[in-house]
């Protein structure tokens, strides 16, 4: 297994270029399956997910090409769904990634049926799928789970009024790709308004779906009888960009933000604010200074457009170099705090209790030997390791790998000192 090694103290400069949304594409690439001809998505990035998913569409019986562009070396998905004729899941790639169960919605659409394995949970908690299938069965699914595996069918799908426990954006996802198939009107209410839920209304209205309201709270379905190819620019990610954000800000730098949709990251920007850096919105682009003292602030997460549970991990590891005492409280997922270990590793001060941590500024980080087990934190401890003292390794950099684009020639382009082994 690769690893990060990096040598902490460096300010950050330069300017960065944002990737495409990994949480866009995703969606994306399974409402492919909803029609038979063909698909182009632009500004994907290249990442891990994506390519299981790329696989998961192959095994189903699509083709997927990938080009890239010469100039701005970004790279365009080219799927064509035409021989989908498998509704199985394979196991092996469900365990690897658990938004393979966006699937479900678009194969029910497709095929009329669907067999997967349950995908997995991951160490931010168990991850149910509860509000998925019971949104699924709403549509006329009828749904059964044995040994490990989920099987669904259905004769047709019929539009319903859905109501969800919890603005879950994967299951608002996965309904919203079957109400696009079903007979009559689907209403989502308390549905997600993530950036990548809206992203994916416009891909699936590019092809002739009928869909209103995403970003709010109810989203109306209009089924329709068939839906044709389209072709779609994947919004840019804004997690990657808040976390570059954070690097400016817990080095003391000066970084420039390319490709950034500044409305889709405010939450972050209005927290870096309040932390003491500056954050510069010039013609669509950001530029974040960071403060010499960084001021301690709480920290709630909360659905969109509240503070995002992925930027948790990496405000932890910037408060814990601030001035001060801060709360951070994590009320997305059950048990996201496992980068709070690694990061007293390294000299934090920070206490869990339950949903919330206590962390208590230190004047240093020291360079230490930690390891990540999910992406964002993995993601927070690199930004340690920026901020340390000597020398850190960072392990389990595969799961970085998953939802950042060249992290590492991102960062030494901003002059980190950082290299994988
Ligand atoms: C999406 O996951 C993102 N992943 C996550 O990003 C992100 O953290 C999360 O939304 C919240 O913003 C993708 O888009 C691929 P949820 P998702 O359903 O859809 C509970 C990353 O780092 N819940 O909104 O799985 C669930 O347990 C990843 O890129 C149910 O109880 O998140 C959690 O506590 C990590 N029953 C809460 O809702 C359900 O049926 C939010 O989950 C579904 C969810």
């Amino acid at each position: 297994m690769s690893r990060y090694v990096i040598r902490g103290r460096e300010r950050l400069q330069g300017s960065v270029t944002v990737s495409g949304a990994k949480n866009a594409v995703l969606p994306m690439l399974a409402a492919t399956v909803l029609t038979r001809e063909r698909c182009v998505i632009h500004g994907v990035p290249r990442l891990r997910d994506v390519q299981v998913m790329c696989e998961i569409l192959r095994r189903l019986g699509a083709s997927v090409e990938k080009e890239v562009d010469k100039t701005s070396g970004t790279s365009s998905l080219i799927v064509d769904p035409a021989g989908i004729c498998r509704s199985e899941v394979h196991e092996d790639l469900t365990r690897e990634m658990r938004s393979s169960i966006f699937l479900m919605g678009s194969l029910l659409g497709r095929l009329g049926e669907v067999t997967m394995a349950y995908p997995g949970g991951c160490d931010i908690g168990p991850r149910p799928i509860d509000l998925h299938l019971r949104g699924l069965e709403a549509l006329g699914a009828n749904i059964s789970e044995r040994h490990g595996y989920i099987h669904a069918e259905c004769r047709d799908l019929v539009g319903a009024e859905i109501h969800l426990d919890f603005p879950s954006v994967g299951a608002t996802e996965n309904i919203m790709m079957a109400a696009v198939a079903a007979r009559g009107a689907t209403l989502i209410r308390n549905a997600a308004k993530e950036p990548e839920i809206v992203d994916l209304q416009n891909f699936l209205n590019a092809m002739g779906a009928n869909i209103k309201g995403a970003g709010m709270d109810v989203i109306r379905i209009e089924g329709v009888k068939e839906l044709k190819g389209a072709e779609h620019w994947v919004i840019p990610d804004r997690i990657e960009a808040g976390t570059f954000m954070v690097a400016a800000a817990i080095t003391r730098g000066r970084v420039l933000l390319r490709n950034v949709i500044p409305e889709h990251v405010e939450s972050v920007t209005a927290k870096l604010r309040e932390v003491g850096a500056t954050v510069v919105d010039s013609d669509g682009c950001l530029e974040v200074i960071g403060p010499e003292i960084l001021k301690p602030v709480d920290i709630k997460t909360l659905p969109y457009p509240g503070f995002p549970t992925d930027m948790q991990p990496q405000m932890m590891a910037l408060l814990s170099v601030a001035e001060g005492t801060s709360i951070i409280t994590e009320t997305v997922f059950e048990s996201r705090f496992k980068h709070a270990e690694e990061l007293r590793r390294m000299g934090a001060n920070i206490k869990v209790e339950g949903r919330a941590a206590v962390v208590k500024g230190v004047k240093t980080l020291y360079g230490a030997a930690v390891e990540s087990t999910n992406l964002r934190s993995g993601a927070a401890l690199v930004l340690a390791g920026l901020v340390a003292e000597g020398i850190t390794t960072v392990d389990g950099v595969h799961h970085i790998d998953r939802g950042y684009e060249d992290l590492e020639q991102k960062l030494l382009k901003l002059g980190a000192r950082v290299h994988r082994v």
